[in-house]
């Protein structure tokens, strides 16, 4: 802040602490001329109007706050530029990225400073590495099995995936299902933890100017009589003779990605599951604008211990039971 809007917060905010404070004790004055609990004079539908004060309890609560907020202002940073009689500032003030954040953290450490938060996920690392170590011995078909394990995914994935993925992992539009066997980059125990670990990208191009309006019209026909769905034919063969250009990704049969072993991830078009919904509507829309899901990368921030057991949590979403 630059000292001219450091003044301005100060002055505001200061002038209005005065103003309320003038108010509060401009009311328990009594101006009237009436007595309390009499009337003021005014009457309205049978209800008159009293002279009454404003409660004890509420006044004296109201002064409370004055006060508190008044020793609030001096002792911590909030008045403009001033940094307070505490000299409080909070510990990471500025850091902008992981990176940052780690180095503030083995800087603080190095200095012998005391990181509250750090010394919790230290003692939570001791309490539980050896039982995260341990899992990651076991192979994730293993581990796919185990309750324990299972219970300790279950709840990783809730606080860092459901948000997406929903508390049940069925997905939402854009979002996909993890417990069917349709996959966009493969349900392998491999497959699985390489997303996790790196994340993934997907590349939908756009296609409306390519294709234009007709040939965007004739492509959604053939995409929806994959699926078998009824559809205009003439329309749908045009569309065929153009699917050349999607083939690369979704297979020359519609089949998506996994099935022929290809890394894009395009989802398979035949089977009436939809990433982004099956109406005319939405794939059209898919196809003239493109789409671009994006799941972020976990190596950095859950480590692969972690990421290990949610493997084998997500890989026995989609196992017959
Ligand atoms: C910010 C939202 C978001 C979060 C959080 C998120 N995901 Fe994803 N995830 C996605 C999106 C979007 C895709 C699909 C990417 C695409 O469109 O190709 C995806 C794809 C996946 C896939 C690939 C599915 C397939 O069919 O191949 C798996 C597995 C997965 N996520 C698991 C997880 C797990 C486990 C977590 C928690 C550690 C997680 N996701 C957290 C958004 C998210
Ligand atoms: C470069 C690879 C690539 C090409 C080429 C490509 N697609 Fe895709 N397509 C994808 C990917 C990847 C997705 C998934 C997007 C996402 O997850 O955000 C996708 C998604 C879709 C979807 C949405 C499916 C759903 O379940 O909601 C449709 C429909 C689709 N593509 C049709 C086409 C058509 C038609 C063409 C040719 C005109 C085409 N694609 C060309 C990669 C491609």
């Amino acid at each position: 802040m630059t000292s001219f809007w450091s003044i301005w917060v100060i002055v505001l905010t200061l002038a209005c602490l005065f103003i309320i404070f003038g108010l509060l004790v401009w009311n328990l004055t009594n101006y009237t001329g009436v007595k309390e609990g009499e009337s003021c004079g005014h009457e309205f539908d049978g209800i008159e109007e009293l002279n009454n004060p404003l409660p004890k309890w509420w006044t004296y609560m109201f002064f409370a706050t004055f006060v508190w907020s008044v020793y609030y202002l001096a002792a911590y940073p909030g008045l403009g530029n001033w940094e307070g009689l505490g000299k409080w500032t909070s510990s990471n003030q500025g850091i902008t990225s992981l990176a940052e954040s780690k180095q503030a953290v083995e800087d603080a450490q190095a200095d012998g400073r005391f990181v509250k938060l750090d010394a919790e996920y230290r003692a939570a690392d001791e309490r539980f590495g050896p039982i995260f170590a341990a899992f990651a011995q076991q192979d994730i078909e293993t581990l796919a099995t185990d309750e324990k394990a299972l219970e300790i995914g279950q709840r990783l994935f809730a606080q860092n995936c459901s948000q997406c993925h929903g508390s049940d992992a069925r997905g939402g539009q854009g979002f996909p299902n993890l417990t069917d066997k349709d996959w966009l980059y493969g349900g392998t125990p491999d497959k699985i933890k390489e997303t996790l670990l790196h994340g993934r990208i997907a590349a939908m191009p756009p296609w409306g100017a390519a294709l234009g309006e007709q040939g965007v019209k004739e492509m959604t026909a053939h995409v929806l009589s994959l699926s078998g769905r009824t559809v205009n034919q003439k329309d749908a063969s045009a569309g065929a003779a153009k699917f050349a250009m999607c083939a690369a990704c979704h297979g020359a049969d519609g089949k998506g990605s996994v099935a022929h072993n290809l890394p894009f991830g395009a989802p398979d078009l035949t089977d009436n599951i939809w990433l982004y919904g099956g109406s005319q509507r939405a794939v059209e829309e898919t196809i003239i604008n493109g789409r671009a899901g994006v799941m972020p990368a976990w190596k950095d921030i859950l480590g692969e211990e972690k990421i290990h057991l949610l493997t084998a949590y997500v890989y026995s979403l989609s196992l017959d039971k």
